[in-house]
């Protein structure tokens, strides 16, 4: 098996070749002056089986063109098999119509990965699981919330209470309870679908002196977790921490959030970031392991 170090995620498919003592192919890139991105697979996959590591974070349409340009190379000097491992698969939040005319950009996404030729699709704690049901190929979620909690029970924070800050995190909270096991809960948050303005519902939680820590999937421009760490405070929380699989950490998100109260905030290399101190390698790697790849 060969890994392709996609420009995008190099660090994290070399920690997961390493893993599974496989052999690298790495990439070489380059952004035109127009900016068209320009790659070449810098070693022979012919008649191999292919993994290729490529998130899709910020900048993410230059991500997923050189995702798409990885694989369909690939094929194209005879790969037998192309399996993509995308940590954090963009536009999965739009996986409906929410206003007439919007594009449904995730199934856009799905047609063209498979157009490319993918065979088997592999991703990290995507925004919505039932997404997957839109692949044709086999396509597999993996959760990162076990290995974020067990860093936080790592650091002495077992007991502390687990919340997601909207229900669609809930499944997260849990997770990171059954971990932690100091109880879990979920906010009601709402976004206003033309401003993005998000406004979180007061709920009360018995977590007076107690530490909390906010389990979320993606962090963006920080508002939502922000919005959730100053009602703990409010609450009384003694300390809280934010973590999420994957911090995408738009403009001001980091400052927000711990000028809302928070101590530390916490993501993983599904998107490489200053926070990314949990590694999703050894998830990746027992996952193709696995699935005999
Ligand atoms: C949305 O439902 C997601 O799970 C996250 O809560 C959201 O993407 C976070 O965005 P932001 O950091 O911009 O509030």
């Amino acid at each position: 098996m060969i890994v392709v170090l996609g420009p995008a995620s190099q660090d994290l498919g070399r920690k997961v070749a390493d893993l599974l003592k496989s052999r690298i192919v790495s990439v070489i890139f380059k952004t035109f002056p127009d900016g068209e991105s320009y790659l070449r697979l810098d070693g022979d996959v012919k008649g191999e089986e292919v993994v290729i590591v490529q998130t899709t974070g910020p900048p993410q349409d230059a991500h997923i063109m050189q995702l798409f340009l990885m694989v369909d190379a690939a094929k194209d000097l005879g790969a037998e098999r192309v399996t993509a491992v995308v940590p954090y698969l963009a536009y999965s939040r739009q996986d409906k119509r929410f206003l007439l005319g919007e594009a449904i950009s995730i199934e856009t996404f799905i047609k063209l990965i498979e157009a490319s030729g993918t065979d088997r699709f592999l991703t990290v704690n995507i925004h919505k699981e039932g997404v997957l049901k839109k692949f044709s190929i086999p396509a597999e979620n993996l959760s990162a919330i076990t290995l974020l909690a067990e860093h936080f029970k790592n650091k002495g924070l077992a007991g502390a209470f687990s919340l997601a800050p909207d229900k669609g995190a809930l499944e997260l909270a849990k997770e990171a309870d059954r971990v932690l096991d100091g109880g879990c809960g979920w906010l009601r948050k709402e976004r206003h679908r033309l401003t993005g303005e998000i406004r979180v519902e007061e709920k009360r939680f018995n977590i007076e002196g107690r530490d909390v820590i906010v389990f979320d999937d993606i962090i963006s421009t920080g508002g939502t977790i922000a919005a959730a760490v100053k009602m703990l405070k409010t609450q009384g929380a003694k300390r809280v921490y934010a973590a999420c699989a994957h911090p995408l950490l738009v403009g001001e998100a980091q400052r927000k959030i711990m000028q809302g109260g928070a101590e530390e905030i916490v993501g993983t290399d599904c998107v490489p970031s200053p926070v990314s101190v949990v590694s999703v390698a050894p998830l990746i790697a027992e996952a193709l392991a696995k699935i005999g790849v």
